[in-house]
């Protein structure tokens, strides 16, 4: 594994990755979530649908992936013939890990008349073990392709679940994971900055439990947050999630003022991804400079688990993932 290292100071480390970029023909792939200078060199910001689409289609021959693990896996599932890096190997989700693949087989095995519509914030295994993938911005779109009867496991995101719960009117037997981060806003602290800003809408992803959903003018993916804030008329808004998003949101409107949603402290500190934070410049350099941390999967569980992907592009519309869906999922399809 690299480590940043003292030897890299003085080194203009965007000219050297831009520099490395081409020579590896190589394509950044970046999240909302990461830092400004990261979000701004990436040849590609989005939301994981987007993300995923374009680690599907990309004909660069690396995939730099400046996002968090089972997003830079996401790209190797779908892309196996790139080499796929990942800045920082530890940067990990919380979701994933509030679901542990044996556990979430012995549910499964529980339930064996229910399909597994699991969100795509978990590990390759889990994606392996589940029929239908889905990304915050696809989710409610492939529920209404599903049939009425059929009976529903979704994981690992209760807050997600609940949220399509509550908006459909679907039932789904709900996995009890969690984002740490978006369990950190406050509501009491959302009511307070509301009141100073009346007026103002709020925006929140649907990772956000329910008392800050509630008070949510607009639900929705980092994309569709992005969206909605730049086509609001509002001039003040407030932003219920990862506050990195809110860079997108100044550049492409600097006239406006975006206000993080706080956490119980009062700001909003403890809403920064942690494990987003674990990739830097230094480490994105050097994961261009020696191609490592490299993402490799066994090829038995990259097969497993990009049916569930490919269903998921498939349903989403855009890009259809290459090759065998499997079997179909619901009776009479
Ligand atoms: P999006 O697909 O909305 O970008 O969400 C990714 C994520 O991890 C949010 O915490
Ligand atoms: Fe995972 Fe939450 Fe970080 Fe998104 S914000 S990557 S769900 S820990």
């Amino acid at each position: 594994m690299n480590a940043p290292n003292a030897n890299l100071r003085g080194l203009d480390l965007r000219a050297e990755i831009d520099r490395l970029r081409k020579e590896r023909n190589a394509v950044i792939l970046a999240h909302y979530y990461q830092e400004p200078q990261i979000q701004d060199l990436a040849d590609f910001v989005g939301d994981s649908l987007d993300l995923s689409r374009k680690a599907a289609a990309t004909n660069a021959e690396v995939i730099a992936f400046c996002g968090v693990r089972f997003m830079a896996e996401t790209a190797k599932i779908l892309s196996p013939d790139k080499i796929v890096v990942l800045p920082d190997m530890a940067a990990g989700c919380s979701l994933e890990d509030s679901c542990p693949p044996d556990q979430f087989k012995a549910f499964r095995e529980a339930h064996p008349d229910h399909i597994a519509l699991t969100y795509i914030n978990c590990s390759t295994e889990v994606k392996a073990l589940s029929d239908i993938i889905v990304t915050s911005s696809s989710a409610e779109n492939i529920l209404a392709q599903i049939p009425a009867d059929q009976k529903i496991i979704f994981g690992p995101d209760k807050n997600l679940g609940g949220y399509l719960k509550r908006k459909t009117g679907r039932d789904m037997l709900l996995w009890p994971g969690v984002c740490i981060v978006h369990e950190a806003f406050s509501e009491t602290e959302l009511l307070k900055l509301r009141a100073q800003h009346p007026g103002a809408p709020v925006l929140a992803h649907p990772e956000c439990p329910p008392h800050i959903l509630d008070h949510a003018d607009q639900v929705g993916s980092t994309k569709a947050i992005l969206d909605y804030a730049l086509a609001s008329e509002s001039e003040v808004i407030i932003v219920a999630t990862e506050p990195h998003i809110i860079h997108q949101m100044e550049k492409a409107a600097p006239h406006k003022t975006f206000i993080g949603a706080p956490g119980a402290d009062g700001n909003c500190n403890c809403n920064m991804c942690p494990y987003m934070a674990l990739n830097t410049m230094e480490k994105l350099y050097l994961a261009l400079r020696d191609l490592a941390p490299r993402v490799e999967i066994d090829e038995e569980l990259r097969v497993a688990a990009k049916r569930s992907l490919d269903r998921m592009l498939e349903m989403a519309g855009g890009t259809v993932g290459k090759g065998d869906v499997g079997r179909p999922i619901f009776s009479g399809s």
